[in-house]
């Protein structure tokens, strides 16, 4: 698939969701099913009780992530943050308190979808010290130097170019800034063929990146600190029906994937000189 070919398949898949959250129907579709009262095991209770009564249900419902990187991102008050594929704007909403009113917090999605259920959660909330720009994550509408922290949740790994992606979180933040993502990282060695199929059940279209390659496109781009922390480690089960759906013989793959899908918190600085 070309690079604008996944943007286009990206944007149209969360542009749908969004629309079916702005319409009052269920979120389903996300990384994956969640009908008849089943959990994803993506993206499931990843907020505690404290974080979820500071935004409306509609930013809860709207989740697509796989981490809080709020939590852990240690968010001062006064700093600015930025939110790589903000979507419906929970981790935005979320940052924007922990910041306070002489901090600010910044969501960017390319869906107009997203963008529009996103600024409708802000109204509902009524917090002001939060902005949603229109962009891609691969050239981001803001100055060298601009931002202290830059968060994301379970975006890097849609982006068909992910190296781009780190270059400008490392232009956009300031000397000392925080990178602190949360993300679908592949551990070890899996087959293309089978991968493929696991990437699909996780949402990840263009591809998880292996935690090495990681570490080492977040070293290109200048940062340094380089930290991974495993949040949630997805066993072969956690696929089973969608591998099923696919022909694929779950108990012989087992060995192949269990343990090797995570969601983990990437940590990262840029340089103070
Ligand atoms: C998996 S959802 C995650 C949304 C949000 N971070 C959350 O935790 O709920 C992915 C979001 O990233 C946006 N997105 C994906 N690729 C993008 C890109 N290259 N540039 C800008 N936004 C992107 C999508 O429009 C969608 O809203």
């Amino acid at each position: 698939m070309s690079t604008q070919n996944i943007k286009e398949v990206v944007k149209e898949k969360y542009g749908q969701a969004a629309l079916r959250l702005i319409k009052g129907g269920s979120r389903c579709c996300g990384a994956g099913p969640e009908e008849e009262g089943r959990l994803d095991p993506v993206t499931a209770n990843l907020y505690d009780g404290g974080d979820a009564s500071q935004v409306p249900e509609e930013a809860l419902l709207a989740s697509f992530g796989c981490g809080n990187p709020t939590a852990l991102a240690e968010l001062k008050p006064g700093e600015t943050v930025l939110d790589l594929g903000s979507g419906g704007g929970i981790d935005v909403l979320l940052s924007a308190r922990r910041v306070g009113p002489s901090g600010k917090a910044y969501g960017l999605d390319m869906t107009d979808e997203m963008l529009a259920l996103a600024r409708e959660n802000q109204r509902k909330a009524g917090i002001e010290n939060a902005e949603f720009l229109q962009g891609e994550i691969e050239n981001i509408p803001l100055p060298d130097h601009s931002v202290d922290v830059v968060i994301s949740n379970c975006v890097i790994n849609l982006s068909a170019d992910k190296g781009r992606v780190l270059q400008e979180a490392f232009r956009v933040l300031k000397p000392g800034g925080r990178f602190a993502v949360s993300d679908i990282v592949v551990r070890g060695e899996v087959p293309k063929s089978i991968r493929k199929n696991v990437e699909l059940w996780a949402g990840c279209l263009a591809g998880a990146l292996e935690e090495n390659e990681y570490i080492s496109k977040l070293t290109q781009a200048g940062f340094e600190a380089i930290n991974i922390e495993v949040t949630r480690v997805y066993r072969a089960a956690d696929a089973r029906e969608l591998l099923a759906s696919k022909g694929t013989d779950i108990d012989e793959i087992a060995p192949l994937v269990d343990g090797k899908f995570v969601s983990a918190f990437v940590r990262a600085m840029k340089p103070l000189g």
